[in-house]
């Protein structure tokens, strides 16, 4: 089961220190958001293993950092100074934003009238808000004179840091297409519409990565170009589902209607989640052409281009972008984690079941009390094991309590030192603790000298 509403999950996200409503002390700041300490280790183990994936397991991928403000003509070349200035509207039912243009025109489909006559929501028919014209990118000015010459824009996407840095990486990784270039960070928007907690911010995370390939021999009917498009969706579907362990029956892939595509887009489709107002958007695959590097080219007067040694020809690369929002990402996984069951006396117990390689923390020290006897053994394990895993030392409380909170905040494994581990009444102790099972709680009894290789299979992949 997962979240049954956003609420259960933004208030768990406070209580327990994974995100924190920004600048609360003022009031807040619409759609910003502070991660805590859980939450950044949340966010850093999906990055982790985004970058896993796409980079490290790969070898024809490599990483990069672009710089995040860059000369404003790139943004000019890749469109975004003109096509991010359209009249938005924005259904204040179901949160999908419209180009009013297009919305009038038809492309969505027959436009539906309230009495009064205004446009309703294509896909709802909710309320729509006022248009307004609007550019998504944030401005900001680059020294002391307040002139156009100043202006630079905040990144609204990673991608094309990548693209204006593709000959480098040609020339100085020596790489043969295909290959793809991968990059993660922060992207800006000044996003109109109240975010759904971090579904939409004005500054989140992405993960982005652009993969070139030849150009097909058939511009009109590029067959070998949409093959590698399906692999990729494919591809970005299954490391949902195999490596973050979202449920399959919660995402689905969305192709985009014609109207709907990006101005740079010969084919994008959308790998969705059923979010609990139902189903959004969780990263973009989109089939790029040679858009990209053919604009930078035309832009900057420097034509961008592959040397193909076996036709002794300059070609253009043509791309495949999969695209997915890190802090979105973070929100599914949560939201997909939660869950409610029954514990042993009937009491809701809340669990949080991620899967322990994107799990904040991985391990629980917890000496059954405070007891001085206890500690010395406890924060020698607790030393022993914080060297390779993320662990927690925790003697306040109920040893209930402990768990519960260590199941709310999606702990795989706790370990419990009590008296029989380190011997009481002149016993000697048996060396060994037990380990508890956040999913099935089952309890079994270890020897410290086993710890290490009982710890590492059960946390596969941390
Ligand atoms: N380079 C292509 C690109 O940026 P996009 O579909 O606009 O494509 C990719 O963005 C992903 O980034 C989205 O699928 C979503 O997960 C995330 N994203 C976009 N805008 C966002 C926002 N305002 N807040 C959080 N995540 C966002």
């Amino acid at each position: 089961m997962p979240a049954p509403d956003l609420e259960t999950i933004v208030s768990l996200c406070k209580r327990r220190g994974f995100i924190f409503p920004a600048a609360e002390l003022y009031g807040g700041f619409a759609n910003t958001y502070d991660y805590g300490p859980l939450g950044v280790e949340l966010k850093r183990n999906i990055r982790d293993a985004w970058w896993r994936a796409m980079v490290r397991e790969r070898d024809d991928v490599v990483g990069l950092d672009a710089a995040l403000i860059t000369h404003p003509r790139v943004w000019v070349a890749s469109g975004h100074v003109a096509t991010f200035n359209d009249p938005l509207v924005d259904c204040k039912k179901c949160q999908q934003r419209w180009r009013l243009d297009h919305l009038l025109e038809g492309d969505y489909g027959p436009v539906k009238r309230d009495a009064a006559g205004n446009p309703l929501c294509p896909n709802d028919g909710g309320e729509l808000t006022e248009p307004r014209q609007f550019n998504l990118m944030f401005k900001t000015q680059i020294g002391t004179v307040a002139d156009d010459s100043a202006i630079a824009y905040l990144p609204p996407e990673t991608a094309q840091g990548i693209f204006i840095n593709f000959e480098n990486v040609v020339n100085s990784m020596r790489r043969k297409l295909p290959f793809g270039i991968a990059q993660t960070r922060v992207s800006f928007r000044n996003e109109i519409t109240p975010g759904k907690f971090v579904f939409r911010t004005l500054e989140f995370e992405q993960m982005e990565m652009e993969y070139f390939c030849f150009p097909p021999k058939d511009r009109e009917n590029p067959a070998e170009y949409l093959e590698l498009h399906q692999q990729w969706i494919a591809a970005r579907l299954a490391w949902y589902r195999d490596t973050l362990g979202i449920e399959a029956s919660r995402l689905r892939i969305r192709n985009h209607e014609k109207a709907e595509l990006s101005h740079y887009s010969a084919g994008t489709a959308d790998i969705e989640y059923l979010f609990p107002w139902g189903w959004g958007e969780l990263e973009g695959i989109a089939a790029r052409t040679d858009f990209d590097l053919t604009a930078h080219g035309n832009e900057s007067g420097h034509p961008i281009t592959y040397f193909d040694e076996e036709t002794h020809q300059h070609v253009v690369p043509w791309v495949i972008e999969p695209a997915a929002g890190l802090t979105r990402t973070l929100a599914v996984t949560l939201l997909d984690a939660y869950t409610e069951e029954p514990d042993e006396k009937g009491e809701k117990r809340v669990v949080l079941k991620f899967r322990p390689n994107v799990a904040p923390v991985k391990i629980a020290v917890l000496p059954l009390s405070k007891n001085e006897a206890l500690r010395p053994l406890a924060r020698k394990i607790y030393d022993m094991l914080r060297t390779s895993w993320m662990t927690q030392y925790d003697e306040t409380q109920s040893i209930g309590r402990r768990y519960r909170r260590q199941d709310e905040i999606g702990t795989p494994v706790c370990i419990t030192v009590d008296f029989q581990s380190v011997g009481e009444g002149g016993n000697t102790g048996d060396d060994a603790v037990t380990l508890r099972d956040r999913d099935t709680q089952e309890q079994v009894r270890i020897p410290v000298a086993n710890l290490m290789a009982a710890l590492r299979e059960r946390l596969p992949g941390c």
